[in-house]
């Protein structure tokens, strides 16, 4: 740890937070004032022109034929997979280590979740378990795949598209926290027969409220996606089928327009942070190449595998003695938070799906190990130096 001490040897702050959108805010203040005002002066506040223009905008951002705005990334799966034809019965197989809704989603469209463990470097769906799965004959009723791009990294999509085709399967990406991540040339969003994007305000590309949109590949599939987020309606007050309100509203479409040209800025951002806490950890000696984080080596930093542009909408570290950690940073008022301390195969509402303890043993182990560190494009250098300085402190 010298090199970080030695350079910085008065350093200290009051605090680093988590994520701090004022900041964002800051710079884009004026732009986003104009287009709230520009929705006002339009009285036009539900769909509409603001909300075309952000579909095609993110289409074409993504490389996709068509995108489906929508209130909420929880209802863009709901809306992919309903498009995709899940009903009662189907299984459609997701990760045990990701936000609930890429499970609840399932549900909701009328299916049953299935898991399969996740690859230990990456936390991504891993693909050897998923063939597991499919080869393993439990694959009649599986419809579809879902994987999730978790913390901003595209999981093993060439792998999982092989078994998909080869098992007359749909795939479906939740790309909640990953706009703008690539694998090689290929966009998220891009890759499966449609995808979910999420805009809570904490995601790389956020609103003011909640908001969601699904990219697809599939035109049918797009014009049924805009009936289903408006009560199943092609026109006023004809109903073909029961769907749902889950419409965006033009004045989070309008901010998201003016954030959408900034973005890939901030990933490029957020990837410079992430390298440098890299560097910062390597310098302190806090880290080694093992796979897993111990007392010689406390901190093992995040992979990014071979072909992954990884946009870091978090940097999660596994963390030996992560609670007490924890609270050390909490007590210096650095902000950290745990990306997801109960798989969903052990989350009580699921009991009825029969998973027990053991069963996604790395999924388990990475939510006793996985500790997400302060990220955002705005977060400095010192803040940074302060964050490891501390967590070297900790272990020293
Ligand atoms: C992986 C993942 N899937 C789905 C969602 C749901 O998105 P929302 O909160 O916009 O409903 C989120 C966001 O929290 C997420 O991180």
């Amino acid at each position: 740890m010298t090199r970080i001490l030695d350079k910085t040897p008065e350093l200290r702050l009051d605090s680093v937070p988590m994520l701090d959108l004022q900041r964002q805010f800051e710079q884009v203040r004026a732009e986003v004032l104009a287009a709230v005002g520009r929705v006002c002066a339009s009285q036009h506040y539900i769909l509409g022109p603001e909300v075309e223009s952000l579909e095609r905008e993110l289409a074409e951002f993504c490389g996709v034929r068509d995108a489906v705005g929508c209130s909420s990334g929880t209802d863009a799966l709901w809306l992919a997979l309903a498009a995709a034809g899940v009903q009662a019965g189907d299984q459609v197989l997701t990760t045990p280590f990701s936000f609930f809704a890429s499970a609840s989603a399932i549900v909701r469209a009328g299916g049953r979740p299935v898991f399969a463990d996740i690859d230990p470097l990456t936390f991504n769906l891993d693909p050897a378990r998923v063939e597991n799965f499919v080869r393993g004959g439990r694959h009649d009723k599986l419809r579809a795949l879902l994987p999730v791009h978790l913390y901003g990294q595209c999981a093993d999509m060439d792998s999982l598209q092989k078994l998909a085709d080869e098992f007359h399967l749909l795939v479906i990406e939740d790309a909640a926290q990953a706009i703008g991540a690539r694998l090689g040339e290929r966009a998220a969003g891009s890759m499966g027969v449609s995808a979910a994007f999420s805009f809570y305000p904490t995601k790389n590309l956020s609103a003011y409220g909640d908001a969601g949109l699904v990219t697809t590949t599939n035109p049918a599939m797009a014009e049924h996606m805009r009936r289903l987020r408006n009560h199943g309606s092609p026109r006023r007050y004809v109903h073909e089928e029961f769907g749902w309100n889950s419409r965006l509203d033009a004045m989070q479409a309008a901010i998201l327009r003016v954030k959408l040209k900034y973005v890939e800025g901030w990933n490029d951002a957020r990837r410079k942070r992430a390298a440098r806490y890299d560097q910062l950890f390597i310098e302190a000696g806090l880290t080694s190449s093992g796979e897993q984080a111990e007392n010689s080596a406390p901190i093992q930093l995040p992979r990014t595998s071979a072909k992954a542009h990884h946009v870091f909408h978090q940097y999660v570290v596994r963390a030996y003695r992560r609670e007490e950690l924890r609270e050390f940073l909490t007590a210096r008022k650095i902000g950290t938070e745990i990306y997801y301390p109960i798989p969903l195969h052990l989350q009580p509402c699921f009991v009825y799906l029969g998973y027990l303890e053991g069963d996604f043993p790395e999924a388990e182990r990475a939510a006793k190990e996985v500790l997400a560190l302060p990220m955002f494009p705005e977060l400095t250098e010192e803040e940074q130096h302060w964050v490891v300085k501390s967590i070297a402190d900790f272990y020293c």
